[in-house]
């Protein structure tokens, strides 16, 4: 399974770059929004982002017409080589991304919670489907058993003809909100995880981790005054 970054804020993305296992990154107006993002800025800021990560990087249209993500849809694709429209599950989505497959633009289809609409997303082109985890949990539904249902239905068919380029279609685990979502969204063979930057610290830590490490620095100092 592979990392991204869901977030916009360019000092989480370099640091997490810098770690050395970042594949990719994920944003949204959301996330866009929480750095103070303006409409004016948005553009040259997924130019900065594409700079700062050696992968895929996701920027969602805000459109609601198939016509009009094709047209936000092809003047992000126009920012640098490695960004991927984001495109909402929803039928003027699933057009439009037909039509910008089919013109070699990837499309992360986002806002995915069943496995019908993941198959649609497939057929229709996306490159990248975005289960979302932790909004099925909000609900008191089990996002991760949702998550696993969607990684089964996808894995039964080869979707190669239908992608752009004829890449292969990954599985973006998102909302992921613990290290257990991580845990067992890569136990169950999801292609990415998009995970915030303070899970990601997360998924670096544990407490035995630490123990251990104080055990090796105290007993080092043993040795050094010997
Ligand atoms: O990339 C979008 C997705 O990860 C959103 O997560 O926490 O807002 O449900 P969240």
């Amino acid at each position: 399974m592979k990392f991204f970054l869901d977030t916009a804020d360019l000092d989480e993305i370099a640091e997490a770059a810098s770690w050395g296992a970042l594949a990719g990154v994920t944003t949204n107006p959301t996330l866009y929004s929480r750095i103070g993002g303006k409409l004016s800025g948005f553009h040259d800021h997924i130019a900065r982002i594409c700079e700062l990560v050696d992968g895929p990087v996701s920027a969602e249209s805000v459109a609601m017409t198939r016509d009009e993500i094709i047209r936000d849809g092809r003047e992000l694709a126009a920012i640098a080589p490695n960004v991927v429209v984001k495109v909402p599950t929803m039928v003027e989505g699933l057009a439009a991304t037909r039509v910008l497959a089919d013109e070699g633009i990837p499309v992360n289809m986002t806002l995915c919670f069943t496995v019908p609409q993941a198959i649609l997303a497939a057929r229709a082109g996306a490159r990248y489907i975005s289960p979302f985890v932790g909004r099925f949990d909000d609900i008191s539904e089990d996002g991760i058993a949702q998550l696993d249902d969607v990684v089964t239905a996808i894995g039964n068919y080869d979707f190669a003809g239908d992608t752009a380029n004829g890449e292969k279609l990954e599985i973006i685990a998102a909302s992921i909100r613990s290290a257990n979502h991580v845990a067992q969204a890569a136990l169950m063979g999801a292609d990415i995880a998009t995970v915030p930057f303070g899970i990601l610290k997360k998924c670096v830590q544990h407490p035995l981790t630490d123990r251990g490490l104080d055990a090796f620095m105290k007993d080092w100092e043993k040795v050094q005054s010997a």
